[in-house]
């Protein structure tokens, strides 16, 4: 290689500005002020991005918001957006409380993930970390790895210790013995360190009792009056909507 490829090759390292995101602080999200750190204007968007990054949230899922909501139609579905709605008003107000959940149970199709998503795309535009936590894709993940204690662990600590725990379709499927085992080390962690969680789940209160009366006592005091359910066939957004 010629010297002066050499040279050129080298500079490719030493980004322009252009190539930088934010040219201010170089991407360093500080800048030095007279010798002290002080935080760059792009640190905020920054953080933003991160939070999003590790929700596990999709950008279809990014798209469910309270604004394309229809909640005119029927008086169950405008009483679980008005409860959502409450929610996310109060999340920073409630987060340490023992009474700092919600719950959408009950119809298929009746928009219980989106009022979800909703809330969880609200509070990570505050700046306020939400893990999603598709139900039957994640246990079935961990169980395959159950043998790998690292994985175990470092997948069950995600569950238990991230800010917000979105639980998307609780319960789907046929259950066995150690699913539910799973659901109760993330439930019983969270309900014993006041974290919050907000679940979907077809079942009804007394069908997650049913299930295990451990999981769905605790789940039912953390919610308490946010445990919305709807019924009704008509409902169905997929079908009706
Ligand atoms: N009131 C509504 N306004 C606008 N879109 C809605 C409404 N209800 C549901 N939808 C849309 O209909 C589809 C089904 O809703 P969603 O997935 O939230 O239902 P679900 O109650 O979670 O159903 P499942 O029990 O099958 O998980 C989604 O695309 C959702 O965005
Ligand atoms: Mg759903
Ligand atoms: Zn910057």
């Amino acid at each position: 290689m010629k010297k002066s490829e050499n040279l050129k090759e080298s500079l490719k390292v030493l980004k322009s500005d252009s190539e930088y995101r934010c040219d201010k602080c170089r991407d360093m999200t500080f800048i030095i002020d007279d010798g002290v750190a002080i935080p760059c204007e792009c640190r905020a968007l920054r953080e933003a991005e991160e939070i999003l990054k590790r929700s596990g949230i999709s950008s279809e899922f990014r798209n469910k918001t309270f604004d394309n909501f229809n909640y005119l139609n029927d008086v169950q579905v405008m009483e679980a957006y008005k409860v959502a709605r409450g929610y996310v008003r109060d999340f920073e107000r409630i987060e340490k409380s023992r009474n700092n959940s919600i719950m959408f149970m009950g119809q298929v199709g009746c928009g219980k993930t989106h009022l979800s998503l909703a809330i969880a795309n609200t509070l990570m535009d505050r700046g306020v970390g939400v893990l999603y936590m598709g139900y039957r894709d994640s246990v079935v993940r961990i169980k395959q790895n159950i043998m790998d204690q690292a994985y175990y662990h470092r997948e069950m600590n995600r569950y238990k210790n991230c800010r917000v725990l979105l639980v998307d379709d609780l319960f789907k499927g046929s259950i066995t013995g150690s699913d539910v085992n799973v659901m109760f080390e993330i439930v019983n962690y969270r309900y014993f360190n006041g974290l919050p969680v907000i679940v979907s789940c077809e079942k009804g209160v007394e069908g997650i009792l049913d299930i295990d009366e451990g999981v769905g006592s605790r789940l039912v005091e953390m919610c308490k009056e946010r445990c919305v359910e709807i019924r009704g066939k008509k409902l169905n957004y997929r079908v009706y909507g």
